[in-house]
């Protein structure tokens, strides 16, 4: 492995013209890894700002990229230059999450500690490739519930993280309630809501509370939830794109949709149009994602935010938004596993 990095990281110094083969996929492949590197060049310039949310994404992404490597040193058909360009990116990705750490304490040590095991390391989750049939995507009513009650949804979190407390103190992780399973089952919800549904049964599966909460819930395991809601999340991102591009103030909310999805393996959000769209969205100077227009979206919910904190925007270095640009990071990282699966 030592060696094998070496040859990578010698090989990263040396011209890389002419070493890529030229497949149907190679533009899209070339095009995702550069916006990838763009956006962490960003992120390792300006690694003293990066916020929770920005970190979020940056270690999705860390774990798609981990995929992407096993996948492209196994198989005959990855070129060299691809995988050493991988590498490169884990490698500087890994410093600047690392970097990044005592930041993210610094700006809200209670909350850090909360939720330090969501961004201490890669994410790594099972890909399990999935396509939605169109029956069940015409079976679904997009709901109308968009309000995140965040308080008691961070306390759900906590308790399968082992980080809540009652009565000063503890209680054992993998922890699940009742009026945890309801909130998180709920029907009728959208936008942020149904994700963060979505994201506390991906939660459960990082952390190896898989088995302890399938008691729990009994007959219906945690990949059939994740379904429901994938499905449902699919129906409404193609609500959104159905106009033929994604409003500019929705743009964070699909970015989340397709990370959060995608990366469990649901293709369906993986598709060519989709991933050449959003490679369109950061600023093409700074690699970033900004808002369009100066008036935010984010200006006035940052402070009483009826959502969890995931989502709270903070705006970086040249006005780039951390937590769209952490979405788009790990978003990009996710075509390119997708991507070298299939090359
Ligand atoms: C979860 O914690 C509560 C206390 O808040 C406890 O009563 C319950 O038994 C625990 N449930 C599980 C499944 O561990």
């Amino acid at each position: 492995m030592i060696t094998k990095l070496l040859i990578i990281i010698l090989h990263v110094c040396i011209p890389l013209v002419g070493t890529t083969p030229s497949t149907g996929d190679q533009s899209l492949f070339e095009r995702s890894l550069d916006a990838t590197e763009g956006l962490l060049e960003f992120f390792s310039a300006d690694y003293s700002s990066i916020n929770v949310d920005g970190l979020f994404g940056l270690r999705v992404g860390e774990g798609q990229l981990l995929d992407a490597i096993d996948v492209c040193e196994k198989k005959p058909t990855c070129p060299f230059s691809i995988l050493s360009r991988l590498t490169a990116l884990a490698v500087k990705l890994g410093t600047t999450c690392e970097r990044a750490l005592p930041y993210v304490e610094q700006a809200d040590p209670a909350y850090y500690e909360r939720f330090m095991q969501t961004i201490d390391a890669p994410y790594r989750l099972p890909y399990r490739v999935t396509t939605l049939s169109d029956d069940e995507v015409e079976s679904v009513t997009i709901g109308k519930n968009s309000l995140y009650d965040e308080d008691k949804g961070d306390a759900c979190y906590a308790r399968l993280l082992g980080t809540y407390e009652e009565g000063g103190c503890r209680i054992g992780k993998c922890n699940v309630t009742k009026n945890c399973v309801d909130m998180m089952t709920s029907k009728g919800t959208s936008r942020y809501v149904t994700t963060h549904q979505l994201l506390y049964f991906i939660v459960m599966e990082t952390v190896k509370c898989r088995e302890k909460v399938e008691e729990f819930l009994g007959d219906k395991g945690v990949a059939s939830f994740q379904k429901d809601l994938c499905t449902n999340i699919y129906k409404e991102a193609l609500e959104a794109t159905s106009g033929g591009k994604v409003m500019e103030s929705e743009k964070d909310l699909f970015l989340e949709r397709v990370l959060l999805c995608g990366t469990l393996g649901y293709e369906d959000f993986l598709k060519e149009d989709w991933i050449k769209m959003t490679l369109q969205w950061p600023d093409s100077r700074t690699g970033c994602f900004k808002p369009r227009y100066h008036s935010s979206i984010f200006t006035g919910r940052s402070e009483r935010s009826n959502m969890r904190k995931l989502l709270r925007e903070k705006t970086m270095k040249d006005g780039c938004l951390s937590h769209t640009s952490g979405l788009g990071f790990g978003t990009f990282c996710l075509y390119l596993h997708h991507l070298t699966m299939n090359i």
